[in-house]
């Protein structure tokens, strides 16, 4: 079954509790919740406070997104998390990486760790056995809106093969530009988890979420 994720980065903040509600009503499997500090992207979005308040109106599964310079100090900051996904360009070293992806594990949070569109994939290889999930960014992140970048589909490819070969138990989540039209390939790669903000907040929750869930199979 593939997980949707909504990107709360484009839902209403003027009516965030009802937001929920519908997200909740349209079976939404997680919320995804967009962590930008405005140095690693130059996008500011919503820290901690805003997770706790979430927490208080929703039960889903919470799928935070640190699109942050620095990984090391800000994760403890959503430690209410139940995932956590900081970028592999955010540090420097794979030894910093492994450190960190045990670290937030070892605090009961599950963790991935994520790619922009220009970074190969391979440069995962050596993480693929340790991390809970791996987000593929198809679009350049700071914003929501922007188009798919079709070059993501072949990172899924590879993912999923590893995956399959070696029995690896990693989620594959992608980020961005997803719709009921991109999605379809997505799916097709090997996604099990579609995160998508305008295109669900953008019309009808219940029925974008649906057509969603609908391209599957
Ligand atoms: C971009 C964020 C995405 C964004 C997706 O940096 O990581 O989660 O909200 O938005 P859409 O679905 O509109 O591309
Ligand atoms: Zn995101």
């Amino acid at each position: 079954m593939i997980k949707i994720a909504p990107s709360i980065l484009a839902a209403d903040f003027s009516c965030l509790r009802s937001q929920m509600v519908e997200l909740k009503q349209a079976q939404a499997d997680w919320i995804h919740f967009d962590v930008m500090d405005g140095h690693f992207v130059d996008n500011l979005t919503f820290g901690p406070k805003i997770l706790s308040e979430i927490k208080k109106i929703s039960d889903l599964f919470m799928d935070v997104h640190i699109m942050v310079s620095d990984p090391q100090k800000v994760y403890h900051w959503f430690k209410e998390a139940d995932l956590i996904t900081f970028h592999y360009e955010a540090l420097d070293s794979d030894l910093q990486r492994s450190t960190l992806i045990k670290e937030i594990q070892e605090n009961g949070i599950k963790v991935g760790i994520s790619l922009k569109p220009d970074t190969p994939v391979e440069v995962l290889d050596n993480f693929l056995w340790s991390v809970d999930l791996i987000l593929i960014m198809s679009v350049e992140p700071g914003f929501g809106g922007q188009s798919f970048i079709p070059k993501a589909l072949d990172k899924i490819k590879y993912l999923k093969n590893q995956k399959d070969e070696n029995g690896y138990h990693y989620l594959i989540e992608v980020d961005g530009g997803i719709n009921n039209v991109t999605s379809v390939p997505a799916i097709r790669a090997g996604v099990d988890v579609l995160v998508a903000g305008s295109y669900i907040f953008g019309g009808s929750i219940k029925e974008n979420i649906a057509k969603l869930k609908r391209q599957e199979g």
